[in-house]
């Protein structure tokens, strides 16, 4: 490990289309109380669409962060059914972009990715940007071929390209998310690493760069200790607050 001091680790609870707004409610106060008292880590929530606004309320007054899970890339118009960065901008603090689940369920493409990265930023909305392989494609040996794809399509159309503070990288290989099939700290570290380096080459500064799947209260610190490693994106787990609250304590002791 070098004496550099480490950037400061984030952890995101991706909710995912789970809990009701009374059960989200309930589960945002239960976050505040086990992760509201440190600020060594940048916790974030990522609550469904109807309840970011009754969430924003339990979290006022604590540095705890809020996100969307989505953002469409027009500012307003006749888009039945999306939310635009205008009506989060101001009081949600991130959207993220790019999920495979938006992906590969939803048919988003590179540049529908691009799109949303670029309004989010207009709008002054940190991003955190999901990209990662399919297990067809890691065994195809196209895992940085695929990523390049991914953080290329918006970087290119990134004018100009995004400061570290505007967004965070958020690594996650498709056959780990929900599966139980978690990265090794190896496979972790090898792709954040290129990560970093691939948007320091063009973007000028590097980002931070989080795992996310099948992350859990017992891998977290060994995947939290990797050096390229900024912290997680945390999808069932982010469910239970206890479980929750001990993969934030697991990046705490990473970040000293
Ligand atoms: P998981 O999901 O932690 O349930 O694997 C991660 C994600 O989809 O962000």
């Amino acid at each position: 490990m070098s004496s550099a001091p480490r950037r400061p680790p984030m952890v995101a609870g991706n909710w995912k289309m789970h809990t009701t707004v009374a059960e989200g409610l309930a589960l945002a106060r239960a976050v505040v109380e086990r992760c509201g008292g440190q600020d060594a880590v940048e916790v974030a929530v990522l609550p469904p669409f109807v309840h970011l606004w009754p969430v924003r309320g339990v979290l006022e007054g604590t540095r705890i962060l809020l996100g969307a899970q989505d953002v469409y890339w027009a500012d307003a118009g006749a888009f039945t059914g999306e939310v635009s960065s205008p009506m989060l901008s101001g009081w949600c603090d991130l959207v993220l972009v790019g999920h495979s689940e938006r992906r590969h369920l939803f048919g988003e493409t590179d540049e529908d990715t691009a799109r949303k990265v670029a309004a989010a930023r207009r709008h002054h909305l940190r991003v955190i940007l999901a990209v990662g392989e399919t297990a067809t494609e890691r065994d195809a040996g196209q895992t940085f071929a695929v990523i390049d794809r991914q953080l290329g399509a918006v970087l290119a159309g990134a004018d100009p390209p995004p400061r570290a503070d505007e967004w965070v990288i958020a690594y996650e290989p498709v056959w780990a998310i929900g599966t139980g099939r978690t990265a090794t700290t190896a496979q972790a570290e090898e792709v954040c690493a290129h990560i970093r380096a691939m948007v320091a080459e063009r973007a000028g500064t590097p980002p931070r760069v989080l795992y996310g799947g099948s992350v859990t209260a017992d891998n977290a610190a060994e995947l939290f200790g990797c050096a390229a490693v900024d912290g997680g994106l945390i999808g069932g787990a982010s469910l239970k607050p206890d479980t929750f609250g001990s993969i934030v304590a697991a990046a705490v002791g990473a970040s000293r």
